[in-house]
């Protein structure tokens, strides 16, 4: 059956195989299309000089489709168009712009199919991972919809003295340069221009260089809903080229950006070395995520939770879990079940229903990971690798890897891929493993399983972190539910899917009326 509730959209549940059956076929009709996209500027599909093609992660000699890439020039005329739509865009009523993005919703549902077969060839993503992407960016435009209705349904009114009426407007700030990630490419893709949209600004989305194809999709149904032209450009290209061009330009409205903390550290200079007006940045980064194990844990539910965050999606999530705490008198056991469970894991096609961990992104994201994994090994002990298929080689597998190492000090970086860090500790040394990850200065996610919730509730209100995850896994934040986002070098706020994260895509305008 699906399921859901009034605000979360329908997903289908996998465990019913008549459904999943159907759905798998549907989906698989999809495996050898070719896709082709471009830059859109004024709802027009650019052919321009730089045409790349697109091969998929799980097989790197298939090509999948192709797409031209912008560049300066066409940027810039994207910008001068954006920017004279939004003049009229933001006066549209946030009740038609709210419209819209339900339009774009339902266009989305609609597509269902299509759009998660191409989260998998594209991007390497699992059946349930495209299942969960299509839902979550779905969610984003209705709750940003309602969000916006709320937020711009009309002046607010203020109080003043007698004859004399105060209000508070809101309005959008202008051209939004929209640049998101290949590990959720449709979803984060989806979120950032929702947002931008419905609270009155233009945009101009710039997609991972990894994975064009499906936004490319996504901005033909977004512009097939209602969203004019003029108003979302699409400008896929190199972020040495499109993004540095488009963050460094004098007349944006502001900036939102997923992906790597070095990045948008980049980005944050770029915008601060302009002149002109100083405008907001939405930046939602990486981690180091942590989870701890105290004794009372329940170590069955405890090995399940850690597969699921550190190896769900390739742990390619930036709520992934990268290093596991575990008390001293649990670990063996702990450890033994990982083991246990980390070789039943079955790596593979993503597009078939038995796998559990498909590829990573790309041969770059492969080498980086496995020179980690070697590095780190000299400096720790193995406790575990998932086996992979015969076909790993023609692909870029990573197998699911978990390795103990001595402190959280000894991580250098952010390792985005399925490699689980495993740290003992004891139960006297909790105030040094609780400094440790806050010295990390990262803050995106932290899970803690016990049964003891005085010590769970203590531990989760000194790690600075965004979302904290007690006895469950730590992935997989649900719009509305747990708005998601972190601090410190994870972001700047305000979180995904929550109350709050319009009021950074608005301005305000108070008007003191004495007519
Ligand atoms: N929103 C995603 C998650 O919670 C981010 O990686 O897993």
């Amino acid at each position: 059956e699906m399921y859901g509730d009034r605000t979360n959209s329908l997903g289908l549940n996998m465990n019913i195989h008549s459904q999943a059956d159907d759905f798998i076929a549907a989906v698989q009709q999809y495996r050898d299309k070719q896709w082709q996209g471009g830059p859109i500027v004024d709802g027009k599909t650019i052919e321009t000089d730089h045409h790349v093609s697109i091969t998929s992660p799980q097989e790197t000699s298939k090509q999948v489709g192709s797409i031209y890439w912008g560049d300066k020039k066409l940027s810039e005329q994207a910008l001068k168009s954006a920017n004279a739509a939004y003049k009229s865009w933001r006066n549209v009523p946030t009740e038609e712009r709210a419209k819209c993005l339900e339009n774009f919703a339902d266009l989305m549902e609609a597509n269902r199919n299509e759009l998660i077969a191409l989260c998998s060839v594209e991007a390497g993503k699992g059946l349930q991972d495209g299942i969960d992407e299509v839902r979550e960016a779905v969610d984003f435009c209705r709750y940003y919809a309602n969000q916006a209705r709320e937020l711009m349904g009309g002046p607010i009114q203020l109080p003043g003295p007698t004859g004399e009426d105060n209000e508070l407007f809101v309005e959008g700030r202008g051209t939004f340069i929209c640049i998101s990630p290949w590990n959720f490419p449709l979803a984060i893709f989806v979120g950032q221009v929702a947002a931008a949209l419905v609270t009155g600004n233009s945009v101009i989305a710039k997609p991972a260089e990894q994975t064009g194809l499906i936004a490319y999709r996504a901005v033909q149904l977004a512009l097939e809903a209602g969203i004019p032209g003029n108003v979302l450009h699409f400008m896929p290209g190199s972020g040495a080229e499109v993004g540095s061009y488009l963050t460094s330009q004098e007349d944006i409205g502001g900036v939102c950006f997923t992906g790597s903390t070095y990045t948008a550290q980049a980005i944050n200079r770029a915008l601060a070395a302009r002149t002109g007006p100083i405008v907001p940045l939405v930046a939602e980064t990486g981690g180091q995520n942590a989870m701890m194990v105290d004794s009372t844990a329940l170590p069955e539910q405890v090995v399940t939770d850690i597969v699921a965050s550190a190896f769900q999606s390739a742990g390619q999530r930036c709520s992934a879990l990268r290093v596991l705490f575990v008390q001293d008198d649990v670990a063996d056991r702990v450890l033994d079940l990982l083991r246990g469970a980390m070789e039943e894991l079955k790596v593979g096609d993503p597009l078939l229903h038995e796998t559990d961990v498909g590829p990573v992104i790309d041969g770059i994201a492969k080498t980086n990971l496995e020179q980690h994994i070697s590095d780190i090994q000299q400096a720790g002990r193995l406790i575990a690798r998932a086996p992979l298929p015969d076909y790993a080689m023609g692909g870029t597998f990573v197998a699911p890897t978990a390795i103990e190492i001595d402190s959280i000090s000894q991580l250098v970086k952010e390792n985005f891929g399925p490699i689980l860090h495993v740290i003992r500790f004891k139960t006297s040394e909790i105030d040094e493993v609780i400094e440790s990850i806050n010295n990390t200065g990262f803050g995106l996610t932290f899970g803690i399983h016990s049964r003891n919730e005085t010590f769970a509730h203590d531990v989760a209100s000194r790690i600075d972190v965004g979302n904290v995850y007690i006895n469950r896994n730590q992935i997989g934040a649900i719009v509305g539910v747990q708005p998601f986002g972190g601090r410190g070098m994870s972001g700047t706020g305000p979180k995904a899917g929550g109350p709050h994260y319009l009021t950074r895509f608005i301005t305000e305008k108070t008007r003191s009326d004495n007519i």
